[in-house]
């Protein structure tokens, strides 16, 4: 059964505490946290202090995706703000296996994130390092935006990949998630479901979780 990641950038930041809380009492598995800063991505989410009050409240494994230039940076403060996977952008990265090899170095899960036009095969030479493949199924910056559809093409070449390598990589979707698609997605191979405006744009955002989950049940 594939896992399902709430992201918190469509929650109400007025009302953070509340929607933590709401995502700890639901059937969700993950919190997804995207760090975006106006560099790598046309858009600033939030920064440290932010990360720190979430940490504080949420009981579930933090998944937090980096969208920004120069991650290894800001590694070992990422590891003290409480992430358990971190993901870092092929695009943005020169020395991959390098930075790879500090995220795990912290004690945290490496995950590497591709844009929808990144080959996955690009993948080859590090798929046995890394914990985590997401798969962009839009372009990263914004919440809301329209599934791409040659995403479900990319999960079952990924899955090709990791078989053929030997890999543990788990394989997550992020962006365009809803409960029409959510099936597919995971019939292609998808371990992990990122869902932000389904959620949260949702009249009752707990029973579209319950929803979402019943979708992917396999
Ligand atoms: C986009 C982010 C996504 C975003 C998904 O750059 O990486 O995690 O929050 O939002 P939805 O589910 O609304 O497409
Ligand atoms: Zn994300």
């Amino acid at each position: 059964m594939a896992l399902l990641a709430p992201s918190i950038l469509s929650a109400d930041f007025g009302n953070l505490d509340r929607d933590i809380d709401m995502i700890n009492n639901s059937e969700a598995d993950w919190f997804h946290i995207d760090v975006m800063d106006g560099v790598f991505v046309p858009n600033i989410s939030f920064g440290f202090p932010v990360l720190e009050a979430v940490n504080k409240k949420a009981k579930k494994i933090k998944d937090t995706h980096l969208m920004i230039v120069n991650p290894d940076r800001y590694v070992e403060t990422f590891k003290k703000s409480g992430a358990d996977y971190l993901t870092i952008h092929y695009e943005a990265c020169v020395h991959l296996h390098r930075t790879v090899q500090v995220i795990k170095n912290a004690g945290m899960k490496a995950g590497v994130a591709l844009n929808p036009h990144t080959f996955i095969r690009l993948l080859e030479d590090i798929i046995q390092d890394v914990d985590l493949v997401l798969i962009m199924s839009v372009n990263p910056g914004f919440g809301g935006q329209k599934f791409i559809e040659n995403t479900y093409g990319k999960v079952a070449d990924t899955k090709d990949l990791i078989i053929q390598k030997n890999s543990y990589a788990l394989i997550e979707v992020d962006g365009g998630v809803t409960l029409d698609n959510a099936k597919k997605l995971a019939d292609a191979g998808a371990d992990v479901l990122v869902a932000g405006s389904t959620v949260f744009n949702a009249e009752d955002p707990l029973r579209m979780i319950k929803d979402l989950k019943e979708r992917i049940k396999s």
